[in-house]
């Protein structure tokens, strides 16, 4: 018989399913929850149970953790494509290929842990980190969950793969589809996600359709096309999206030495991210690689903020859809598909969940440019959700905090020119903020072609 090396187990009802056994969609055929993937080794599955052919014979070797430190280390020097990879290079925690070699791969992941200090010197906190995902191949943290979905998809025999997309999602999926020869269909709401974005699916050879919709009505419509034909769904339901994007986690200890920091921040979007970072922070812990798990907090804008609402009302117990509206255009979903996934991380590491405005958003997003860095603006609600966490007395002077930094400034550059002209905010959400604007706003300037000119403004710039 041959050994399994994981299962899908149903969030809600704990069925088990065989990786073959899943429906289109990734929703439990019982009760309609989301799977995730684990092995034996998992937190939740010591000593794999079921019934039936569901469970067969099980590869329950334990992963030694020095062995594994030692390992990742090694792989850092190989020049094979799938150990130059920041996702396959901790294939030990992610066995869910039976050929891992033939990885679809664009050397994801392996992106840097840069330090903010003058983010975190105004907050008053020492250690201060932006783990940055926009700087994978096709700019977002979607890379590295693509690799691993999409790899699934080809080793099962798809032709054709699939997402409903606010942007990113759909550039790194036409970009892996690309790679593997494979064919892939976009749906994108209308007029609702940057040129940056829409370019990069179409460059790299995607079905591109724009619908006249939302994200949430993209997202529906996929679900009855998936059902009809023969496509892989590729969006973070996907429990395989969700192996990849752990891997970030494992790069986080690496860096700091096997520490884990106290906090980490993400965006919240679709909802899945957050727990994918949580399932590898438990994961190590589980395995001997860590001794904790660090608080996972999710923050939203004011204008989409759902899981907010369910947190704050319902105690999580459920979540109400609603219309949504932000100009960080990746995280504009009302009715996130993962977000019983973001309640049990948050709740489980006793991290929060923040909303903030556009106007903190368009200032965070300034002041991580300001240090060399630049993100797009759905990942600028990390450092602006972090403020308002220090003031509330929940993120202290002397923890480590690491913000997810999803998406690169270029995503978005519209957004950055309009913040700098002062043509992003309305008047009313300018009222009050019109000082700390002031401070962060830097214009161009159009002179004419000789150095006198030029020479007078940089007389003008240069401090007394
Ligand atoms: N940040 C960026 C830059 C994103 O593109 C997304 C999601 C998120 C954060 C939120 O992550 O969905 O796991 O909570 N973008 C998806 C897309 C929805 O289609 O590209 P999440």
């Amino acid at each position: 018989m041959e050994l399994q090396s994981h299962q899908l187990l149903c969030i809600g009802c704990g069925r088990r399913l065989r990786a073959e056994e899943a429906q289109r969609d990734f929703r439990c055929a019982d009760c309609a929850n989301l799977f995730e993937v684990v092995y034996p080794w998992s937190p939740t599955t010591a000593s794999p149970e079921g019934s039936g052919d569901s469970v067969a014979a099980v590869d329950n070797r334990q992963p030694n953790p020095s062995a594994l430190r030692w390992r990742w280390r090694e792989r850092r020097g190989s020049t094979a494509p799938i150990d130059q990879s920041g996702v396959w290079r901790f294939r030990d925690l992610l066995p869910i290929l039976r050929d891992p070699e033939r990885a679809v791969t664009l050397r994801e992941g392996n992106t840097p842990l840069y330090s903010l200090p003058r983010a975190g010197g105004e907050l008053g906190l020492e250690r201060l980190f932006a783990k940055h995902q926009g700087m994978n191949p096709t700019g977002s943290f979607k890379d590295t969950g693509m690799t691993a979905a999409l790899s699934v998809a080809r080793e099962m025999g798809f032709q054709w793969v699939a997402c409903a997309s606010t942007g990113n999602t759909s550039a790194a999926m036409a970009a892996y589809a690309a790679r593997a020869r494979m064919k892939s269909l976009v749906l994108l709401p209308e007029g609702k996600i940057s040129w940056p974005k829409l370019s990069q699916s179409i460059d790299y050879g995607a079905l591109t359709c724009q619908l006249k919709t939302d994200f949430d009505g993209c997202a529906q419509v996929l679900l009855e096309v998936v059902r009809r034909a023969p496509v892989y769904l590729l969006n973070s339901m996907n429990p395989y999206r969700l192996e990849g994007q752990k891997t970030p986690a494992f790069e986080i200890a690496e860096e700091l030495g096997w520490e884990v920091p106290d906090h980490v921040i993400v965006p919240g979007g679709n909802l899945a991210n957050g727990s994918a970072l949580g399932k590898g922070f438990m994961e190590m812990k589980h395995l001997g690689l860590t001794s904790r798990v660090p608080k996972i907090t999710v923050i939203q804008a004011e204008g989409a903020n759902p899981l907010y609402h369910s947190l704050r009302d319902f105690d999580g117990q459920r979540m109400e859809p609603m219309e949504a509206n932000t100009r960080a255009s990746a995280i504009r979903i009302g009715n996130p598909a993962s977000w019983k996934k973001a309640v049990r991380v948050v709740q489980q590491t006793g991290g929060f969940c923040e909303q903030v405005s556009e106007t903190e958003i368009a200032l965070a997003k300034a002041e991580i440019g300001q240090e060399g860095i630049g993100c797009e603006p759905a990942s600028a609600v990390t450092l602006a959700g972090l403020k308002k966490l220090v003031r509330a007395g929940k993120v202290h002077a002397a923890e480590t905090v690491v913000l997810v930094l999803t998406g690169h400034m270029l995503k978005d550059s519209d957004y950055t020119i309009d913040f700098h002209r002062g043509q992003l905010l309305t008047a009313e959400e300018t009222q009050g903020w019109e000082k700390q604007l002031e401070l962060r706003r830097r214009g161009t300037r159009s002179l004419d072609a000789n150095a006198e000119a030029v020479l007078r403004e940089l007389e003008a710039a240069v401090p007394a």
